[in-house]
């Protein structure tokens, strides 16, 4: 179940196939490798029909990449977009498109055997419509059969999918099933784990064909959450897609597997309103008194915007509401953000417990090098660009391999000059890397390298950042 939050989706204006369909494709969140992978074509196709290098296939424009892109409930843009192929092909329209598989995805409730083998989730989910609407749409009708929901720490990802599965068990003959992978320990354990999940008798036989086994001729949707730490499991997965041709695919991680034919979804922090109404909810959960009211909204707004609309911080922050009201809350938060962000409600999982909790388990997954460069890049207030990283001594893949594992994220569109910055929580807990590193290896705090002129808008706050670490409580996790 949801709550409200419709956005309205902008509606491209230009006749050329191309242009259109790089329209569309950014309109649904994909990139030119999702949609590759859901069309069954390579990533070099894909950008030869947007260039308008290659002519498209009208009867493939229709039946793949409508549903590809999501357009089943577009008509008039699915309409345009196959006239703008014939067009480019010096053809008429066709007069009727015919879908390979048309889906009505308006169920709300679902009561069915499918969906009750699904976990319910503990509160209703807020905002995210848009999103749920636009990856059932990218599931249901085209040929990729894996997608992967990739964020930061506590983004939702895990929610998304949950509610996702809701909404498309009714669409397979054999429903949709959760695996909750986080407690796995590695990837060689996550095949066993899977028959256990799916109910099948453990040790029989080896795990990885007896899963084929079953799962070869079932019509089902497996979601496979919280896997960035069993990543070598990829080729498990490999084999069961390969194996099971109905069977499809939803994985949470914060790093994506690196399979072909692996579709992306990155999830986004939650809309302002959303974490407004979340941070309501949450805080009168443990306080029934308490309610977003025209005099605290102005403080509640800014711990959200504090909080970069992240949920899980969100959750544990509005936790101290029965203590704290939202005006004190966000002036605790100003310099003691990682002390408000734990102690939420005693139903959160383990790696829930604390905000720190939830990063360390990503920042534990990366290279001594990685991790020396996000303590560093933490000194950065105001964001940086990659001259700023190489100036620390890092390289362009230690940079790249952070973006890649949402620690992160880049800040500036596509189109204009790269750059980087990280979400808040993310930075609070990397400066608190930075200056336990500092105690232990008994070295003087670390300022604001000297850049070149050029670089002076990577200046951040390195010694203000310093002076409140030094003053605050360090988190050991
Ligand atoms: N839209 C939402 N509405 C209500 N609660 C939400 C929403 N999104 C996330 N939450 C809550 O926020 C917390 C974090 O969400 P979730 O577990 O989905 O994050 P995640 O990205 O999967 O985190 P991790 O990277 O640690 O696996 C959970 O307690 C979840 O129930
Ligand atoms: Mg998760």
């Amino acid at each position: 179940m949801t709550r409200n939050q419709t956005t309205a989706r902008p509606f491209p204006q230009t006749t050329e196939f191309g242009d259109l369909l790089r329209q569309i494709r950014r309109r649904a969140s994909m990139t030119q490798t999702d949609l590759a992978a859901a069309v069954a074509y390579s990533v070099s196709f894909i950008s030869s029909l947007e260039k308008g290098d290659r002519l498209p296939d009208v009867a493939a424009v229709a039946q793949r990449f409508v549903p590809a892109l999501a357009l089943q409930d577009e008509p008039a843009l699915a309409a345009r977009l196959v006239a703008a192929a014939a067009s480019a092909r010096g053809a008429s329209p066709p007069r009727a498109i015919t879908y390979t598989q048309t889906t009505t995805l308006t169920i709300e409730e679902v009561d069915g055997p499918e969906s009750a083998q699904l976990p319910a989730a503990p509160t209703a989910t807020i905002g995210r419509e848009r999103e749920i609407d636009l990856i059932c749409r990218r599931m249901a009708g085209h040929e990729g059969r894996l997608l992967t929901l990739l964020g930061p720490p506590g983004v939702g990802k895990t929610r998304l999918a949950l509610e996702v599965a809701h909404r498309l068990a009714p669409l397979y003959a054999d429903g949709a099933r959760f695996v909750e992978l986080a407690p796995v320990e590695n990837a060689e354990q996550v095949s066993a784990a899977l028959v256990l999940a799916l109910g099948l008798e453990p040790g029989r036989e080896e795990a990885l064909p007896q899963l084929v086994a079953s799962l070869r001729r079932k019509e089902v949707l497996l979601v496979l959450d919280n896997l960035e730490h069993v990543l070598g499991c990829a080729s498990c997965i490999k084999t069961l897609l390969d194996e099971c041709a109905h069977l499809r695919i939803i994985a949470t991680a914060r790093e994506r597997l690196h399979l072909r034919g692996e579709q992306r979804f990155k999830v986004a922090p939650l809309e302002q309103a959303a974490a407004v109404t979340l941070f309501g909810e949450c805080a009168a959960a443990g306080e029934p008194d308490f309610a977003v009211t025209s005099a605290n909204r102005p403080a509640v707004e800014a711990i959200c915007r504090a909080l970069d609309c992240l949920p899980l911080a969100i959750e544990l922050c509005a936790a101290h509401v029965s203590v704290l009201d939202p005006a004190a809350l966000l002036a605790r938060l100003h310099d003691r953000r990682l002390d408000m962000l734990r102690n939420g409600p005693g139903d959160l999982p383990l790696r829930h417990h604390t905000l720190a909790n939830a990063i360390h388990r990503s920042y534990v997954l990366l290279t001594p090098d990685e991790q020396n460069l996000l303590n560093r890049l933490a000194i950065f207030g105001g964001g940086f660009d990659a001259g700023a990283v190489q100036h620390l001594g890092f390289g362009a893949a230690a940079l790249r391999a952070l973006v890649s594992k949402h620690l992160v994220r880049r800040t500036t569109p596509n189109d204009a000059p790269p750059r980087y910055g990280l979400l808040e929580t993310i930075r609070a807990y990397a400066l608190d890397r930075l200056a336990l590193a500092g105690d232990e290896a008994g070295c003087t705090p670390p300022t604001c390298p000297v850049l070149p002129a050029t670089r002076r808008e990577n200046r951040g706050d390195a010694g203000r950042a310093w002076r409140h670490r030094s003053g605050a409580p360090r988190h050991r996790v």
